[in-house]
């Protein structure tokens, strides 16, 4: 099981809680790793990704980063708040089809309140992001893909396997997170099967589809395998995609979905978001009994989103 981590700096506050939610729903009790608590503005699942990427950013002798994702991206808000910690300028181009708002609210308000360089793109303009990424990183910028998702990013979750190992008292019977740009769900699946835990994880998809996701998921399993030969390919076969709960669609939310954050607010004072971890509790709702008796949900963060 040995390979050896690829260096990392530290910014998340690790490790994060695990904790039992036995009223949250009426049975089965559920386990919560609670990855909204790496940090304040340094929270949710990116953070984890963010630890390795920036190493190797540093270690290249980067002086800024670049990145991209929507305007609301958490990705990119921890980028530049990661980034402005350890003294990288970041440079971020943000999804949009609409004009830029006159009071930046959420994410976008830490984006610029860090520094970063925002760059507002169409979702037109947005399909061609590598090639803008590459321009605007020149020779000493480092370029980190969508949502951190690489075969390098994946460590943060590989890592994040052995930390909740040592905190469970037994394996849970499923591990559910959100599914945005796949890596969260390529390093758990890739962290369980190092361990050789048999355990299901469940990605919902808050955009695109199953066969986009299993593309990703294989696509990073290979990327890492051939980098870090000693860990597991991920089979295509065990890649388990819940669709049917994207709603109206990417960072969209419906009453039903907003109902639903209300309600486990309510019963347990976790807060979901509107655009990943309120859809992705969803299935945990309403249709549990697939999960088995211990389901573990990741509680990937998303708050700044909730108040934009
Ligand atoms: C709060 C939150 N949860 C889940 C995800 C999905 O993670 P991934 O992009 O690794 O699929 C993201 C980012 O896309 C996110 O910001």
């Amino acid at each position: 099981m040995p390979t050896t981590e690829p260096p990392r700096i530290e910014l998340a506050r690790l490790p994060t809680p695990l904790e039992r939610c036995d009223h949250l729903l009426d049975s089965p009790p559920l386990l919560v790793k609670r990855d909204d608590l790496t940090g304040t503005a340094l929270t949710g699942n990116k953070v984890r990704k963010l630890e390795y990427l920036l190493a190797d950013a540093q270690a290249r002798g980067a002086r800024r980063v670049v990145t991209c994702g929507g305007i609301q991206s958490n990705h990119c808000r921890a980028t530049a708040i990661a980034s402005a910690r350890i003294g990288l300028g970041c440079v971020l181009f943000l999804r949009t089809d609409q004009p830029e708002p006159a009071t930046p609210t959420g994410n976008l308000r830490l984006d610029r309140l860090v520094g970063a360089d925002v760059r507002f793109v169409t979702p037109e303009q947005y399909r061609d992001r590598d090639g803008r990424m590459r321009e605007a990183a020149g020779a000493d910028g480092y370029v980190i893909p969508e949502g951190g998702s690489n075969a390098l990013g994946s460590w943060g979750y590989i890592r994040a396997v052995d930390e909740m190992a040592t905190q469970w008292d037994a394996p849970p019977t499923s591990v559910v997170c959100a599914t945005g740009s796949g890596g969260t769900l390529a390093g758990l699946m890739i962290g369980l099967r190092r361990r050789a835990l048999d355990i299901p994880v469940y990605g919902v998809a808050v955009c695109d589809d199953a066969a986009y996701f299993t593309g990703v998921v294989e696509r990073i399993s290979a990327e890492a395998t051939h980098r870090w030969p000693t860990l597991p390919q991920v089979d295509a076969a065990d890649v388990r995609i819940i669709e049917g709960f994207k709603g109206r669609g990417y960072a969209l939310s419906t009453p039903e979905e907003m109902a639903d954050i209300a309600t486990v607010a309510r019963r347990s004072g976790l807060l979901l978001d509107p655009v990943y971890t309120g859809k992705a509790f969803r299935p945990l709702l309403h249709d549990r009994a697939q999960f088995g008796a211990r389901p573990l949900f990741v509680h990937t963060g998303g708050i700044f989103g909730l108040l934009a």
